[in-house]
């Protein structure tokens, strides 16, 4: 029999190279907790999502983030801010607003950051930022329509709206066609809708769009908004087709911002939101894909998409059904008192080149 085949032998090599007693455990321990740092690092970043690297700037650029005092809309500005944008905070609380200015100015050294005011659940203050916009800049190079409320109440906006419908659609909506003349100034420009894979569980509801009948927060109302906003995408992009001008939306992932205030969990839940929050993104990686579709050169001509993660996504049929799209089109211009769209186009008299009917606000 040979040294190997000896089995005490063989014991005995192995006790040389293997730690024994509380060494062994305390290894064993500590392998562990790699592998499990390890597997939560792996978790952590499909979680996350990809990160948009390119380093182009845009400065002097003109931006409007709305809802950019906290979570995606913050994070959006900064990145935004840093990259040498001229920044418009478009929010409804002056002084949470003020407070993330200051902030961003801090973070990125750029003092060309605005604290203007828009509560977007009030057509008067739309119209009123719209305005002083227009007497401060002449042209407006990235709108990003992110602002919005989630599974609220049933509660009416100051001029009667299902407040998830007024303040995630029809406030956008008049928003962005009062400053339709100064991104059509800044062409080629972008408009960034943020909007939310919620939109797979909403339907338009033409008989009840203020879900006065019946009302369900988050199926219903905010679903709808959210559906709302994706046909609005889609219906812009097809009325700017020649104008240089793009439109596109996306679902930021599951993010841990303050969207859920409405909907606060029992105290005895924290530790298994604890749990949870592992697979839930930050809001710096939830405010990537808006990040990548008002900066990404290579999106200059392409418009109408939506997008999660940094890709474009199919959308389900109702989506994109432009029936649905132009009827609720009208039907927001009838709400917010826009008197004529520019969905029609014309011809120049002069040549028989196609040009775009400019908006129409009609005061009330
Ligand atoms: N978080 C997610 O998992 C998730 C998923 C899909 C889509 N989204 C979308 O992402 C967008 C940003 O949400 P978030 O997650 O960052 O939520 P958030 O942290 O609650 O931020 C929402 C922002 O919108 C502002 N806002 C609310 N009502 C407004 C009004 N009437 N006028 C002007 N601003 C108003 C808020 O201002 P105040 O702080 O003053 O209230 C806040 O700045 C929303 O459109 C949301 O639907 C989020």
């Amino acid at each position: 029999m040979t040294d190997v085949e000896n089995p005490q032998q063989i014991q005995d090599e192995i006790k040389k190279i293997c730690f024994e007693g509380a060494w062994a455990w305390i290894i064993e321990i500590v392998f562990w907790c790699l592998v499990a740092c390890l597997i939560m690092y792996l978790i952590r970043r499909l979680v996350e999502g990809p990160f948009y690297r390119k380093p182009n700037r845009v400065d002097g650029k003109v931006v409007i983030v709305t809802g950019c005092n906290t979570g995606i809309g913050k994070e959006t500005a900064m990145e935004l801010a840093r990259r040498g944008a001229r920044l418009y905070m478009a929010c409804r609380d002056a002084a949470r607003c003020e407070a993330a200015r200051l902030e961003i100015i801090e973070k990125t050294q750029n003092t060309n950051v605005f604290n203007r005011t828009l509560d977007l659940s009030s057509l008067s203050s739309v119209r009123q930022f719209a305005e002083r916009f227009k007497a401060e800049e002449q042209k407006l190079d990235i709108l990003v329509n992110n602002a919005g409320v989630m599974a609220t109440p049933r509660k009416l906006t100051a001029d009667g709206f299902e407040q998830q419908m007024g303040i995630n659609h029809l406030g956008h909506f008049l928003l962005t066609n009062l400053l339709l003349d100064r991104l059509k100034a800044a062409a080629p420009s972008r408009v960034v809708v943020v909007s939310s894979a919620a939109y797979i569980f909403g339907s338009i509801n033409k008989q009840d769009l203020m879900s006065e009948k019946s009302y369900s927060k988050f199926f219903g109302a905010y679903s709808q908004s959210k559906l709302a906003n994706i046909l609005f995408t889609r219906k812009l992009s097809e009325i700017l087709k020649d104008s240089k001008v793009t439109v596109n939306c996306l679902h930021p992932g599951i993010v841990r911002t303050e969207l859920m205030r409405y909907n606060s969990c029992p105290k005895t839940w924290n530790v298994i939101k604890r749990v949870i929050d592992i697979f839930i993104r930050s809001p710096k990686a939830g405010a990537q894909t808006s990040l990548f579709l008002s900066l990404d050169p290579k999106l200059e001509c392409v418009s109408g998409g939506f997008y999660y993660n940094m890709l474009r996504f199919p959308v389900l049929p109702k989506a994109k059904d432009a029936e649905m799209a132009e009827w609720l089109w009208q039907e927001s211009e009838k709400l917010v008192g826009l008197k004529q769209s520019m969905a029609a186009p014309v011809k120049k008299e002069e040549n028989s080149e196609m040009e775009t009917v400019k908006v129409v606000a009609r005061e009330d």
